[in-house]
């Protein structure tokens, strides 16, 4: 009976010092001193021993249940100091509501982005997309511009190897466009393109919006009226805009589009190189040699392209007079949009 005694004595006191929570040592207490407890049933028992065994096994089984039950709170007293309540620690009021998080919103240039393919897709356009790392032959040869052309000059373009490169404008997408679909094509491809270039009007990463409209009987005058819509949705009706002969060997003919520079309103500024108007897409009619390598009949078709700079829209829409500070990730920047 002793020996009995002492185990539980010994069981009972090693899993109180292991106990974490109160719940485990009132659990304890039920386990060794409730009515159904082990120590319980041992003092029930003492009935059944000698009558001179008595006296000594009872007192010793009370000693343990003393011992026990003073194990149990100091252990809970040990537990509070390890773990203090709210109240204790300095300086944290429960009662205080939560701070709100200021809720992000979408970068200035993505916002622009949205709403350009916003206008063209109401103008019945719809999305087309391609990959940023692309392939020579789609961003340069497909476009009529061979390996020796000297129009290659007018990109620094950043190679992957000598077969692929960072794409340096939207256009390839024309040509994965049309390999898949034939006329009526009426898409706009908005995406990041890459060069190396960076001064006040210009970013190594930019985007553009690519369009492309292949049907029967298009001409100059479609391409004219959809981006003079474009220009007086985006900034408003009386937006001067300017159609400059220029060249792409993927057009012909072929034009640079400006609008009048918000910054100086067309004085003259650092902004625009003091002309009073900012370049902010280029365009044409779509060359016969580009419909050839997709195999639709230049003959039959005729179809207008345009590649818009977003970023150049957004510079004019905000007043922005260094196309850097959108990629500076300063937050008193990007907070006003
Ligand atoms: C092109 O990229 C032609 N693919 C556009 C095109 C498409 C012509 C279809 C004909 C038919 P360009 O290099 O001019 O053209 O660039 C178009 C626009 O991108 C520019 O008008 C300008 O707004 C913007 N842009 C060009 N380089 C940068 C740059 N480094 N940073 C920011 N914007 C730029």
């Amino acid at each position: 009976m002793e020996q009995q005694l002492r185990e539980i004595e010994k069981d009972a006191l090693s899993a109180i010092d292991r106990a974490q929570d109160s719940k485990t040592l009132q659990e304890l207490k039920i386990k060794f001193l409730g009515r159904k407890g082990r120590l319980t049933s041992i003092l029930k028992s003492l009935g059944s021993l000698p009558k001179e065994q008595r006296p000594l096994a009872g007192k010793l089984s009370n000693q343990i249940k003393t011992r026990i039950e003073k194990a149990i709170q100091k252990r809970l007293e040990a537990l509070k100091d390890l773990v203090p309540g709210p109240e204790l620690i300095k300086g944290f009021d429960p009662t205080l509501p939560g701070r709100r998080l200021p809720p992000g919103h979408l970068h200035p240039i993505t916002q622009v982005l949205n709403e350009v393919c916003l206008v063209f897709e109401k103008m019945g356009f719809s999305v087309a997309q391609g990959p940023e790392i692309e392939l020579d032959f789609y961003n340069f040869e497909a476009l009529n511009i061979p390996p020796d052309h000297p129009a290659r000059d007018m990109q620094d373009t950043f190679y992957i190897d000598d077969k692929v490169l960072l794409r340096t404008h939207t256009s390839p997408i024309q040509i994965r466009t049309m390999e898949k679909m034939s006329p009526p094509v009426r898409i706009i491809a908005p995406g990041k393109v890459y060069r190396c270039d960076s001064d006040v009007t210009h970013t190594p990463m930019f985007h553009q919006v690519e369009g492309l409209m292949v049907d029967r009987n298009v001409s100059f005058s479609h391409l004219k009226g959809i981006l003079t819509h474009f220009a007086q949705e985006v900034f408003d009706k009386d937006t001067s805009v300017r159609f400059r002969p220029s060249f792409f060997p993927f057009t012909e003919p072929s034009a640079e589009i400006d609008i009048q520079c918000v910054m100086c309103r067309g004085k003259g500024c650092r902004v625009c190189s003091q002309t009073g108007w900012l370049e902010v897409l280029g365009a044409g009619l779509v060359h016969p040699a580009v419909f050839r390598h997709v195999d639709i009949d230049p003959e039959e078709y005729s179809g207008f392209a345009f590649g818009l700079g977003i970023e150049r829209i957004a510079m004019l829409r905000y007043g922005i007079n260094d196309i850097r500070l959108f990629y500076d990730n300063d937050l008193r920047f990007l907070n006003q949009f």
